[in-house]
């Protein structure tokens, strides 16, 4: 593990700087997230969400749930500034914003946040090394992440240390379309890592791959969040992912929140009651 990941090298692994975050009113310095009257519509539709309240806590494992449209995808561009609210206040990393953040506020959670998506994002032709040092493109000194050849040493380093984490060190000088759906999605993670996250965003990370893999897939989030101290916010519709790799499970249905529970607090009951109630 390179340096960089491993603060005093003596083994013990990175963890994001533990900062005093500039919360909104009344809200814990802890809490990493959090939304106040939170409403979203889309021109011409009718609100996808209203009066949404909701507080994450650092590094929790959160799984967001609800049906196809339901509004999970919405809510996190929301979350993260990808979106302009319609309605509320959002607090996220310290950065407070009514409709949308403003340019360097963007500029600031994009540097602490990591995302993967269902379809990995990847670029085919280009090897594996060079997609996960792609990873810190709009870092500080991250024009040099265009290709492996021009980043700086340390950074290869790190990337070929994210890519011992997620098990494909091995892989580094594939091509990228050489690899299988579940490969691909843990060089997306490895990608993701490599921006040292305080925040992971992740939506519907296992959709795409079979059982097995989706699981070997949310072992992975689980135990990097956990031993990174990473927040992770996840997408599901496997009732099995969302209990299993969770802190907390919050349910969207009927543009509000159905529930928002610790995960051991969850009944399958209440479950199917999001999907089919
Ligand atoms: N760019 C857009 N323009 C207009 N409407 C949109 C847009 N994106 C999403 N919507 C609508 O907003 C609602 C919520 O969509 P969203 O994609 O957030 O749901 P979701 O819970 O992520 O669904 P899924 O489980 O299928 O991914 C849907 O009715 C959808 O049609
Ligand atoms: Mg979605």
């Amino acid at each position: 593990m390179s340096a960089a990941l491993d603060e005093n090298a003596t083994g013990s692994r990175y963890r994001p700087p533990v900062e005093v975050l500039q919360a909104m009113d009344g809200v814990p310095a802890s809490t990493i997230i959090s939304t106040r009257d939170l409403g979203k519509s889309y021109a011409n539709g009718k609100p996808v969400f209203a009066g949404l309240k909701i507080d994450i806590k650092s590094d929790q494992r959160v799984a967001l749930i609800g049906s196809n449209g339901a509004g999970k995808s919405t809510l996190l561009k929301c979350l993260v500034g990808l979106l302009p609210l319609s309605n509320g206040e959002i607090m996220t990393l310290g950065e407070t914003f009514q409709s949308a953040p403003s340019a360097t506020q963007l500029q600031r959670l994009r540097r602490q946040i990591g995302f993967v998506f269902q379809n990995h994002g990847l670029v085919g032709r280009q090897t594996v090394l060079t997609n996960v040092i792609q990873g810190k493109l709009g870092l500080p000194g991250g024009w040099r992440a265009w290709h492996h050849s021009l980043a700086r040493e340390d950074w290869r380093e790190e990337a070929m240390a994210v890519l011992a984490e997620v098990r494909l060190a091995d892989k580094a000088s594939s091509r990228a379309d050489q690899l299988s759906g579940g490969q691909a999605q843990r060089i997306a993670i490895a990608r993701a890592l490599i921006r040292k996250p305080k925040l992971l965003i992740a939506d519907e990370p296992a959709a795409s791959l079979d059982p097995a893999v989706g699981r070997e897939i949310m072992t992975i989030f689980s135990d990097l969040a956990s031993e990174h101290g990473i927040t992770l916010v996840y997408t599901t519709h496997d009732m099995e992912h969302a209990l299993n790799y969770s802190d907390r499970i919050i349910a969207l249905k009927a543009g509000r929140v159905h529930f928002d529970l610790p995960t051991a607090m969850v009944c399958r009951q209440q479950m199917e009651d999001v999907f089919h109630g």
